[in-house]
């Protein structure tokens, strides 16, 4: 059968692809499945374009706000995600972003770089130090146990995680020292973090989000950080991430107390790998008349 890689991808999913029978193109219109990346909008129309043949939209990431589930649904599509073998490298890239935020590494990077270090000064870049410090987990799936994991054993952090209820969420807020966004985007997640909540938020408080740029309420959390409500932010997601520079990104690249990366919390060969063939494997069963392993359904 036909299967459609909407982009070149990293890994061996094409390999596995073809090693089961089945054909790789990249034009999608006549096959039998679609692997698509969280930039590509897979709508209603989208799959009528590719045609009633369609079984399997695999998306190559653990995220899938990107693609009508109600009209895949409709249609009898399979949608699929890879959320296995990914956790480990997104928590790194959590706490890496937390440990940079509180021990001021880029600024310093900046710092040494423009030839600004002339000697050991005991006033240089004072941080904060994690251990013993709370951090709270905002959605402990596999990617906030995994971030749990690390900072309980590795560093010496206390846990505080919050279930489905503002109060809930507000005390977690109001009593961490370091908060991570760890819940997929829906409309209930939708700005969950907005300028209410930063006021609810410690001053000497960390934002990490490695999530999805629309948890955040990124014009309130731009506001936050320049008027130092609280200490910084850690990001790697953003509420616009095509070439576009919004007016609140314009506010983020000027300020010191934000670290930014650009989505690659699950960027290691590690995990890339474990995601192609997650979805190679996803798209293999589907054409086979399985129903697929990482079957996702949006509550
Ligand atoms: C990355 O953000 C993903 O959802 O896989
Ligand atoms: C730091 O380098 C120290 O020796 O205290």
């Amino acid at each position: 059968m036909k299967v459609c890689f909407l982009h070149k991808i990293p890994g061996r999913a094409e390999e596995l692809i073809k090693n089961a029978g089945h054909e790789v193109v990249s034009e999608p219109v006549g096959t039998d499945a679609v692997l698509s990346l969280l930039t590509d909008k897979i709508d209603g129309a989208f799959m009528d374009k590719v045609g009633s043949q369609l079984k399997i939209i695999a998306n190559y990431a653990v995220g899938f706000d990107n693609i009508d589930i109600e009209e895949a649904k409709k249609r009898n599509i399979f949608v699929t995600n890879t959320p296995g073998g990914f956790e480990k490298s997104v928590a790194e890239h959590a706490v890496g972003l937390m440990i940079a935020v509180g021990r001021k590494i880029v600024q310093a990077d900046k710092f040494v770089r423009a030839g600004e270090y002339e000697r050991w000064d005991p006033n240089l870049f004072i941080g904060m130090e994690f251990s013993g410090k709370t951090i709270g987990i905002v959605g402990m799936g596999r990617i906030g146990t995994a971030v749990a994991k690390i900072c309980e054993t590795g560093l010496g952090m206390k846990i505080m995680t919050c279930v489905k209820d503002k109060n809930s969420l507000n005390d977690l807020l109001a009593q961490a020292d370091v908060i991570s966004l760890h819940v997929p985007l829906c409309v209930e997640t939708k700005h969950l973090i907005g300028q209410k909540e930063l006021s609810l938020m410690k001053k000497t408080a960390i934002l990490i989000n490695t999530a999805r740029g629309a948890i955040v309420d990124e014009m309130a959390l731009a506001k936050a950080l320049q008027e130092k409500w609280i200490l910084g932010a850690g990001l790697d997601v953003f509420e616009d991430e095509t070439k576009l520079v919004i007016e609140s990104e314009k506010i983020l690249y000027g300020l010191d107390n934000v670290v930014l990366t650009p989505h690659i919390a699950s960027a290691t060969t590690e995990a890339r790998g474990e995601m192609s063939r997650l979805a190679a494997e996803n798209i293999i069963q589907a054409l086979s008349g399985k129903i697929p392993e990482c079957l996702v359904d949006c509550k």
